[in-house]
């Protein structure tokens, strides 16, 4: 059986027919072609493909489509612009990532933290990315990225 929801997915309103058992991940990824939140462990242990959930960071392999209707969801996606957003340039220039398979979900959690706590210490930093594992970087770069980045916006 299939259920309509409808919610804001990166500023625009976007309605789907889904089964009970679709999660939020599989319908990004599969029926709405946004594959910058990324399927690795696919039991809420990794990280990879953390979106923003009413601005909040959730695993979308773990909620389903159907939670969100009438929510707002942002994914790596919805950063883009005309030029890189501080944290995905800062991610770059301070030599945050190698492969790249945890960087979506690593800058909208970085987000999510710099929304509420402009200036974060690196304690700060890692409780709130200790949901996102990387497995090539050792994080002190990903680390410094994130201060960079909050410097940035100020
Ligand atoms: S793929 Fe969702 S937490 Fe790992
Ligand atoms: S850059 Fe490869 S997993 Fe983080």
């Amino acid at each position: 059986m299939k259920y309509p929801i409808s919610f804001h997915l990166n500023g625009k309103i976007v309605s789907l027919e889904v089964s009970t058992q679709e999660t939020l991940l599989d319908a990004l990824r599969q029926r709405l072609g946004l594959t910058g939140a990324k399927e690795a462990c696919n039991e809420g242990n990794c990280g990879a493909c953390t979106v923003l959930l009413n601005s909040a960071p959730v695993y979308a392999c773990m909620v389903l489509a159907v939670e969100v209707d009438g929510s707002a969801v942002e994914t790596v996606e919805g950063m883009e612009g005309e030029e890189l957003h501080p944290l995905q340039k800062a991610l770059i220039d301070q030599h945050g990532l190698q492969c790249g398979y945890c960087s979506p979900g690593i800058l909208l959690t970085a987000q999510a933290l710099l929304a509420h706590n402009s200036r974060p210490n690196k304690t700060q930093i890692r409780e709130a990315l200790a949901g996102n594992l990387c497995r090539c970087t050792g994080y002190t770069d990903i680390i410094k990225a994130v201060q960079v980045a909050s410097r940035a916006r100020r």
